[in-house]
């Protein structure tokens, strides 16, 4: 599909977003939702665009998730129904953006909490904006990043303030299984999908036998939901990374590089005796090599010339990244000044953030989508 010509018209670096892959992602991961009963509600924050999420509320994605404030104004004023806000929003100021934007929308807004303080000021400016805002409590399943470990006993504490709340109405319980990226193998990540279900199923019981309703059980990480089999008392997943893929899932096992959506096109503009030195440096293709602080990956993606694009024999590394430069090791290869290099990052996520628009390789040609909420973390 690709050809010479195509490359020749894309200026680099640039972000390349290959739609058939894509489309195979969105479906089969609407497939799976379908498949066990449970609801998708895709993280914007891997793709933060509008066209993509629009594609995934036509395959029947229930609503969609978001980590910023930011991300949710965008999808919101596009006409997004229904928003999940799944980092704590815990600044009144925060909270007086997203609701003086849901004003008059009719968007059933929904966010976590796992503190006393999240609780109190995002009940005091519902009550302030007359809007009811609906509550997650969140689980700390083994990340320890953000959430209560199941057992504390905060948990029906803070269930019971928010199921009291006038203006807050208790949605259930939301976990995210984000240390499955630290996973060796397919088994791996499916047992900790299931370590993560279990945890989340004794919590909503404990909630339940003190007389508290648990509508929703959610849980979502790409590489749990594509490894498990089991769904048993989840009603929702949120899986982010599964749009675009990258290396992170294809070493736990539960993707192939073919799966891939996302790449980022570079041109040799330098070469010396160990590098061919291209224009993708870290501000293309970021200088993540793990998620979460894990790392376990070599260098800062694959790479191959743009036209053996996946082919193994001819795969190089990206060794090294400054900010404007990408120094892939020449594993033996001649490339040419000028010549093009594909390369898969380790994690696509950051990638698109930092871009302003995907260059789509489509069945016709190229198309450009913009990342309508690419940059910015509030
Ligand atoms: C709260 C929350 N839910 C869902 C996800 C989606 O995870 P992934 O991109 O691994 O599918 C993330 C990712 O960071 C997250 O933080």
């Amino acid at each position: 599909m690709l050809t010479d010509t195509i490359f020749n018209e894309v200026e680099t670096p640039a972000v390349l977003l290959d739609e058939t892959r894509l489309m195979a992602n969105l479906r089969a991961m609407q497939g799976l939702a379908d498949r066990h009963g449970v609801a998708l509600r895709p993280h914007a924050k891997t793709h933060k665009s509008l066209e993509i999420g629009r594609r995934q509320a036509g395959l029947g994605a229930s609503g969609i998730t978001v980590a910023t404030v930011d991300e949710a104004l965008v999808f919101l004023r596009d006409g997004f129904k229904s928003i999940t806000v799944a980092r704590p929003v815990v600044s009144s100021s925060k909270w007086d953006r997203l609701l003086t934007a849901t004003k008059d929308r009719g968007t059933e807004l929904r966010v976590v909490a796992d503190s006393k303080e999240g609780v109190q000021v995002a009940g005091e400016r519902a009550a302030a904006h007359g809007q009811a805002v609906g509550m997650f409590l969140k689980v700390d399943v083994g990340l320890h990043r953000c959430g209560l470990l199941p057992g504390d006993p905060r948990i029906g504490e803070l269930a019971g303030t928010i199921h009291d709340h006038a203006d807050l109405d208790f949605r259930g319980i939301l976990s995210h299984a984000g240390h499955v990226y630290a996973a060796k193998s397919r088994a791996d990540a499916a047992a900790v999908a299931e370590d993560e279900r279990r945890a989340m199923v004794a919590v909503r019981d404990a909630l339940l036998a003190d007389g508290l309703p648990v509508p929703e059980v959610s849980v979502g990480a790409t590489p749990a939901v594509l490894a498990t089999e089991r769904f048993e008392g989840i009603t929702e997943i949120r899986p982010g990374n599964y749009v675009f893929l990258d290396l992170l899932p294809v070493r736990v096992g539960v993707a192939r590089i073919t799966d891939v959506a996302l790449s980022v096109l570079a041109t040799v503009i330098s070469r010396n005796e160990g590098y061919f030195v291209t224009d993708a440096g870290s501000k293309t293709l970021t200088s993540d090599t793990g998620v979460h602080g894990m790392t376990g990956n070599q260098g800062f993606g694959l790479a191959y010339p743009a036209l053996g694009f996946l082919d193994s024999d001819r795969e190089m590394i990206v060794e090294k990244v400054s900010e404007e430069h990408g120094m892939v090791g020449r594993n033996g290869f001649d490339l040419s000044i000028g010549s093009k290099i594909r390369m898969v990052p380790v994690h696509s996520c950051p990638v698109a953030n930092l871009a302003r628009s995907y260059v789509v390789l489509t069945s016709d040609g190229i198309e450009s989508w913009p990342v309508d909420a690419a940059g910015g973390s509030r």
